[in-house]
């Protein structure tokens, strides 16, 4: 199939924090798949960590790591465009063209805004916090992008691109694709060890809370012997609050393995949830082994990643340039001559 009659897909994360095993089994292990039969987009959305404060040398570096790690668990520069949300200026452009046409009610609507904002000085809280969703609204409508990939916790953010798309469309005539957010099903949502009623984030500033893609391996071992349980003994599946600790390991188990929860149950069946953990170490060190050697290949060679991120950054801007082009057009922007 030619690039052109394949559906696109468009994703990203944010350069902040250190990317975990949640975002490897929810994220970019279904990136890695989607390769195959979608035309992809995946950005290092460096625009979006700024919402929040960033130090500026390891903001530089964090995008550096993302992006290597987008190449390292897989991701094929032929067959994928990888690249740097800044270097695309057009984000930016279409940001502030859709942010004059979305309703100031719908953004104070969003709960990440209200998380986010609840934990900052609210005379402080910046403007681009609220904008947030705009500016991914831009990421996603500029590459046209049928379907994306994200976490639950996105899903407003996904409904709100579509409004605003269709707002757009009806305002100014067809213009964009209206995307569709596209949510692993069961098993890819991994929830903190320390904290297993709520997902794993990158940014938590607690030691035993994530293990991370480029955490040394005996680090790993000893979050994980860490992570919270519970009194009973039983190693099942369960909904049930209380025993989320259990439940995530398994789930992690299950996601990293690909085995079926029956065949997990059975073979913990009369174990302990001290063999549970070791056993959840070792397969998640196991599979990040091969992520972590060919990352350092990957920093190591000089100019690598710099010459696939500006491949990325020109493959990106021809489409994004393209979508934005008409757009101009379409609000009533004198054409530059
Ligand atoms: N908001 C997303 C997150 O925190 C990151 C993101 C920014 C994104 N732009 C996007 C995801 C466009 C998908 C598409 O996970």
């Amino acid at each position: 199939m030619s690039e052109n009659s394949k559906k696109r897909v468009l994703s990203g994360i944010q350069p902040s924090g250190n990317l975990t095993i949640g975002n490897y089994l929810g994220a970019l292990r279904q990136w890695v798949a989607e390769q195959e039969t979608f035309n992809c987009y995946f950005c290092v959305v460096d625009l979006h960590a700024i919402t929040l404060p960033q130090d500026p040398a390891a903001l530089r570096e964090k995008t550096r790591e993302v992006a290597a790690l987008y190449l390292a668990v897989g991701l094929d520069p032929e067959k994928v465009t990888i690249f740097v949300q800044s270097h695309v200026p057009a984000h930016a452009e279409l940001n502030w063209i859709l942010s004059c046409l979305s309703p100031l009610g719908w953004l104070y609507r969003m709960t990440q805004f209200k998380d986010k904002s609840a934990k900052q000085q609210q005379d402080s809280i910046g403007a681009g916090l609220l904008n947030y969703p705009t500016l991914m609204a831009a990421d996603i409508l500029l590459y046209q992008a049928h379907a994306v990939p994200v976490g639950d916790d996105q899903r407003q953010h996904l409904e709100y691109t579509r409004d605003l798309a269709q707002r757009f469309n009806s305002m100014y005539g067809d213009t964009f694709v209206i995307p569709e957010a596209m949510i692993p099903k069961e098993g890819a949502r991994i929830m903190g060890l320390d904290s297993p009623t709520a997902k794993m984030s990158k940014s938590e500033e607690s030691d035993y809370h994530a293990v991370y893609l480029l955490d040394p391996p005996n680090r790993m071992k000893k979050k994980i012997m860490r992570a919270v349980t519970d009194s009973g003994s039983e190693i099942t599946f369960n909904d049930d609050l209380a025993r989320a600790g259990v439940n995530n390991l398994l789930t992690i188990y299950q996601a990293t393995t690909g085995e079926t929860k029956e065949a997990i149950e059975a073979h913990f069946a009369g174990k302990g949830y001290g063999d549970l953990k070791k056993a959840v170490a070792e397969v998640v060190m196991a599979k990040l082994e091969p992520v972590q050697t060919e990352y350092n290949r990957i920093v190591g060679e000089s100019g690598y990643l710099d010459s696939i991120l500006a491949q990325g950054a020109e493959r990106a801007s021809e489409m994004a340039e393209k979508t934005l082009a008409q757009v101009k057009e379409r609000v009533g922007f004198l054409a530059r001559r």
